[in-house]
Parts: structure tokens; C-alpha cells; sequence
């Protein structure tokens, strides 16, 4: 019987996990230009956890969770509840009253897969908590606008207000109106959930609905007068730091726990699969898992699948990292030389390779290519009578094999000639 993996599973192979390797170092140092530090938090939870905070009528809890119903624990679908449910179990707002944190790593949903879709994907996700201002918005925001323009990746930005829980009723009652005014034209799920939850109405994807919403209410035209001028000053702060965004009264999210802004930066490269990256406000969730009242939190994440797809379909891309010298030894005393020359270059730091299986000169070669070496160094059993080996330029197939001591001072001073990081 043939094992492959899951559908909807993907390994990351080598020659491409060196590309999410650059990613994810990228990532944190922009993190850490921005005063983020890291949190780790586990991929098991319990499943009362994301029921509570993203919602029991939403696709996710509804449908998507990889659930153990016997014992009531889930395969975290996103990273944010769990970060507040951490920051609340350890105490963290209160040993500093704002936390700015991300977290890299694989999610799970059970959605159905697609180019861009998987049901084990990864995100960069950040959430600061403890800070109400708008101007953490913008700022979140632009580090995301930083993140791709770093990247050379074409994105929009658009922006949404949903609210708060005192002017989102109100708003909540005319789209309930609107909604059973044209009910028998909507999905089968907008029908079931156009009760329970008649923001999803908005958000959903399936064409008929679309047609049927294009006149439905605003939420930006019921805003509170607090909502109102939050959103007002996070769209001036967008435009002081000179971040184009467009306006989408559509926008609800997949997830109930927003309030007040939420964002989506799209890309028209990936088809159907179109946001790379996407959050928001929720000032109400931390109470909610239990933390202290009023507690505003705010943040959003990156799909890092759609960003490598992103990356990979542009040219510049090399993917597989060399090593800095391919050792081949020929015949018994060159081999050995070679295995211990091979431990000392390690512990100076070099990457080395080397062959076991006693293979001729020309298939070593072959091999110090695919190894994508910088140089390679001959050993064989007359170079090391004369105590040198042969070095020769992978790269420069111009340049000159010259002789090279076998000693570690010699290889050292080639540390000029390497490519760094
Ligand atoms: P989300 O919109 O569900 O939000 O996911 C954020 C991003 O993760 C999406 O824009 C997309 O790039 C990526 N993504 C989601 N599902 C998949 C999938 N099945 N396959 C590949 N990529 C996917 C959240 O998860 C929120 N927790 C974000 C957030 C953080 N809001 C506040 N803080």
C-alpha cells in the first residue's frame, strides 16, 4: 500500500524550505523593528477555546476544526485565541500592561484545498493587547505595507469598521431587515445563519448572495460617535505615512471577534485565493476568555503558502543554499584526510560536504555540483604525499585549479573569497 500524505498536507521540501527559511528570518527581524517579541504557543487546545472566541456560527467552528470529540480539544485553526488565552493564563498584561507579540507556525482547517488553500497552513501572526489606539491600527498595518513592499510583493489594502457593541445593534436590526427582505434569494448557510448571524451574509462568497448584499446597509454609516472617530483618525493615520487603502463596507471576516477595524491586504497573482494577509480589532475577546474587563487587543496575520507562491513565481529566486566546500578524497588516506579536515572547517563555521560511498573523481564532482558547493577541494593520494590539496572554483569555471596547504590556516584564508549569508 502507498502512504502519501493528507490532502491538503504539503511537505516542504529542500530546494524550497530554504525560501520559507529567508521568510521566516525576514520576518522577525521586521518584527523586531517593531518591538514585537515571540510566543510560543501550542498547537492542541481546548475546543471551547476557538468555539468561544471565533464564533459557533462561523465556517471554522461550524465546519472546518479538526476536532478530537472525545476529548474536547482542537488543532488551533489560528493563533490568536490562543496567544490571549497564554497571555491571560500567565499573568503577562499584568507584569506589562501593553503585550506586542507574534507567533510563526502551522494552523489547521479542514477547508477545501485549492492554490493558495491548505489544511495545514502557516501564519505570521501578531496581536498587541492592552493599547485602544487607533494609532496601533496604522501602525500594525504598516508593518504588514513594509512587509511586502520589502518583498517586492503587489498588494491593496482595504479597510473596514464593524463597530462596537453599542452602535453594531442597531446597525445589526436594519441589515436583519434588509436580509428577510430578500431571504428566498440567498444560499442554504446565509439562510440558516441569517439570524443567528447576519454579518456572514455580507462576507459570503457564493455569487447569488453577492447580487442579492450589493445594496445592503453600511456598517460605516451606523458607526457610534467613539467608532466613528477611531476609524477617522486610523484613515488619517494611513495617510500620514502615505498607505493607499480602499473603503469595504463588505468586509466582515471569517471570525466574530472583531470590532471596530478590520483589514484585509489582497493580491490579484494568486487566483481565487486572493488575501496574503488579514485582522483587525477585538477589543471585547480578552474579557471574553476571561482576562480583565476592557481590555482592548488588536492584530492580524500573514498566510505564509500564498506569500512563497508569490515569491516563487518571480524569477530572482534561487532557492537551494551551497555549501562552502565539497572535500573529495580519493583512496583511503585522501578520504580520511578529508573526513578530518572536514570537523575542523566545521568548527571554524564553514558548511562542508563530503563523500562516504568511495566514489571516483568525476562522480565526486558531479556530486560538489549538486551540492551547489562554492569550492571544491581535491585530496587524492599524490596531492596529500605533498601535504596540499587541489581547490577549485565551482562557480568560475574560468579560474585557475590551484594548489591549497591542507591546513587550516590556508582555508581560513579563503574566508574573503565565499559569498556571506
Ligand atoms: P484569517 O483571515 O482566517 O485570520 O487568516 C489570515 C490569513 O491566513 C489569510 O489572509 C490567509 O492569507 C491565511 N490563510 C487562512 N486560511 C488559509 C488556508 N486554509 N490556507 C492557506 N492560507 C490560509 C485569522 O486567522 C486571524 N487569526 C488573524 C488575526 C490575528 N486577527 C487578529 N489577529
Amino acid at each position: 500500500m502507498k502512504l502519501n500524505a493528507l490532502k491538503g498536507f504539503k511537505d516542504i521540501l529542500p530546494g524550497e524550505v530554504e525560501l520559507w527559511q529567508e521568510l521566516e528570518e525576514f520576518s522577525r527581524s521586521l518584527f523586531a523593528q517593531y518591538n514585537f517579541t515571540e510566543i510560543r504557543v501550542p498547537l492542541l487546545e481546548e475546543t471551547a477555546l476557538f468555539s468561544r472566541a471565533i464564533g459557533d456560527v462561523t465556517d471554522i467552528v461550524e465546519k472546518e476544526m479538526y476536532t478530537f470529540a472525545d476529548k474536547q480539544q482542537t488543532l488551533r485553526p489560528e493563533g490568536t485565541a490562543s496567544i490571549i488565552r497564554a497571555v491571560i493564563e500567565n499573568g503577562l498584561l499584568v507584569k506589562k500592561p501593553v503585550q506586542r507579540l507574534f507567533t510563526i507556525g502551522p494552523m489547521f482547517r479542514h477547508e477545501r484545498p485549492q492554490k493558495g488553500r491548505l489544511r495545514q497552513f502557516h501564519q505570521l501572526d501578531m496581536e498587541v493587547l492592552g493599547s485602544k489606539s487607533p494609532l496601533i491600527d496604522v501602525e500594525l498595518m504598516s508593518l504588514a505595507a513594509l512587509f511586502f513592499k520589502a518583498l517586492d510583493i503587489d498588494v491593496s489594502l482595504e479597510i473596514n469598521s464593524l463597530g462596537c457593541k453599542k452602535c453594531r445593534p442597531a446597525y445589526r436590526e436594519e441589515l436583519l431587515d434588509f436580509i428577510s427582505s430578500h431571504k428566498e434569494h440567498l444560499c442554504g448557510d446565509c439562510q440558516r445563519r441569517s439570524t443567528t448571524n447576519p454579518l456572514r451574509t455580507l462576507d459570503c462568497k457564493t455569487p447569488s448572495c453577492r447580487k442579492q448584499i450589493a445594496d445592503a446597509p453600511s456598517v460605516q454609516d451606523w458607526l457610534c460617535e467613539e467608532c466613528s472617530s477611531h476609524f477617522i483618525t486610523v484613515q488619517e493615520g494611513l495617510r500620514q505615512l502615505g498607505i493607499n487603502f480602499t473603503l469595504n463596507k463588505f468586509m466582515v471576516r471569517g471570525l466574530d471577534y472583531y470590532n471596530r477595524t478590520t483589514f484585509e491586504f489582497l493580491t490579484d497573482d494568486l487566483g481565487a485565493q486572493a488575501a496574503v494577509a488579514a485582522g483587525g480589532r477585538y477589543d471585547g475577546l480578552v474579557e471574553l476568555l476571561g482576562g480583565a474587563k476592557n481590555t482592548p487587543g488588536i492584530g492580524f496575520a500573514i498566510g505564509m503558502e500564498r506569500i512563497i507562491l508569490l515569491l516563487l513565481q518571480k524569477d530572482e529566486y534561487t532557492l537551494t543554499r551551497g555549501v562552502d566546500f565539497f572535500l573529495a578524497g580519493l583512496g583511503k588516506a585522501g578520504n580520511a584526510k578529508a573526513f578530518e579536515l572536514a570537523w575542523q572547517l566545521r568548527q571554524e563555521g564553514f558548511s562542508v560536504a563530503l563523500d562516504y560511498e568511495g566514489r571516483s573523481l568525476k562522480a565526486q564532482m558531479k556530486l560538489a555540483d549538486r551540492e551547489n558547493a562554492y569550492f571544491s577541494v581535491i585530496i587524492g593520494e599524490d596531492e596529500l604525499a605533498g601535504g596540499y590539496g587541489l581547490l577549485r572554483n565551482m562557480k568560475n569555471k574560468d579560474a585557475e585549479q590551484r594548489k591549497i596547504p591542507l591546513t587550516l590556516e590556508s582555508f581560513l584564508d579563503l574566508t574573503e573569497e565565499l559569498p556571506g549569508e
